[in-house]
């Protein structure tokens, strides 16, 4: 590709009054558009909330555990990213015209930028959230490798940025809680990073009886074997090592980095976390959702 450096570390633009890549913004009516099925399952995410960890499971529980199927593609192939345009590398819209139902869609919008065809379609939609100190960490490093978003900065500014909603996908105080909000009138299942991590196995089962779907004992263990961080960090189709390193460096911070919760007691500094700490009381005080920051 002779145009990376015009691809690259651009500016974020806004949407509707939420910072997107360049070429997401560029390309808007096309997303806007874009025309769901009634059998999609929506994947979304805020950014970091483990979208990779999910569409693996849920790619898994598709295909009834067979590890070997889901080695097909990477997880990009298999769970086409919505929104992503870039020119000459991704086209998230198109991927998925091109693909069989029943389709597994990964979308990092808001509520408020969703296509609304998923809204008309009424289709089952999947939401994860994580605590927003982990996320912000994990953003952070994932910003430092991944050359589609703007120069971070420091970890002080970036911190500002993210407390600002002044990064990828906007603020994250605002996708969890409006998300949650959503849950009341649409079929979404909202689930916790946090309960991932604790209890992955009782996690699948509330996936199975979302999707009206029945397995044996057997295969959900296999699910949670392929599905855990050890076993994917290994895994080249779920792992983001086949993307160029011109798009993702991993050797900056790889995709699959710690894949913990509580990682934010190594980054923040005292001073920043009293700072975030408040900042997130009022940002959250008008909502009934609450996170655990370490388990
Ligand atoms: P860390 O950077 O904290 O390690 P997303 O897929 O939404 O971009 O989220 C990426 C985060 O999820 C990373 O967090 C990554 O390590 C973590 N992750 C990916 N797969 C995981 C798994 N199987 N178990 C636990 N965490 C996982």
């Amino acid at each position: 590709m002779d145009n990376m450096q015009n691809i690259f570390r651009r500016e974020l633009v806004d949407v509707q009054g939420v910072p997107l890549f360049w070429s997401i913004a560029e390309q808007w009516s096309e997303v806007e558009s874009f025309e769901a099925r009634t059998d999609d399952l929506l994947i979304s995410t805020y950014p970091k909330s483990g979208t990779t960890w999910i569409s693996e499971i849920l790619d898994l529980i598709y295909n009834n555990g067979d590890a070997e199927k889901c080695k097909r593609d990477a997880i990009y192939k298999r769970v086409p990213f919505m929104e992503l345009i870039i020119p000459g590398l991704s086209n998230g819209v198109e991927q998925l015209k091109n693909m069989q139902s029943p389709r597994l869609v990964k979308t990092h919008l808001p509520v408020q930028l969703l296509p609304s065809s998923f809204w008309k379609n009424d289709c089952k939609m999947i939401y994860v959230a994580r605590n927003a100190k982990d996320v912000a960490v994990s953003y952070y490093f994932f910003y430092q490798m991944a050359k589609m978003h703007p120069e971070p900065g420091t970890w002080e500014e970036f911190l500002d940025k993210f407390m600002a909603g002044e990064v990828g996908f906007g603020s994250w105080y605002d996708h969890v809680k409006n998300w949650w909000e959503k849950r009341k009138d649409y079929r979404i299942l909202y689930l916790f990073y946090e309960d991932m991590k604790e209890n992955p196995k009782c996690v699948i089962q509330k996936l199975l009886k979302f999707l009206e779907k029945d397995m044996p004992e057997e295969t959900v263990d296999k699910i949670l074997y392929h599905s855990s961080f050890d076993v994917m960090k290994q895994n080249p189709s779920a792992n983001y090592s086949t993307v160029s390193k011109e798009e993702m460096d991993h050797s900056v911070s790889p995709f699959m980095r710690k894949g913990i919760s509580g990682d934010w007691k190594n980054q923040f500094t005292v001073a920043q976390h009293e700072k975030f700490e408040e900042d997130y009381k009022r940002k959250m005080k008008d909502s009934t959702l609450t996170f655990r920051s370490e388990i």
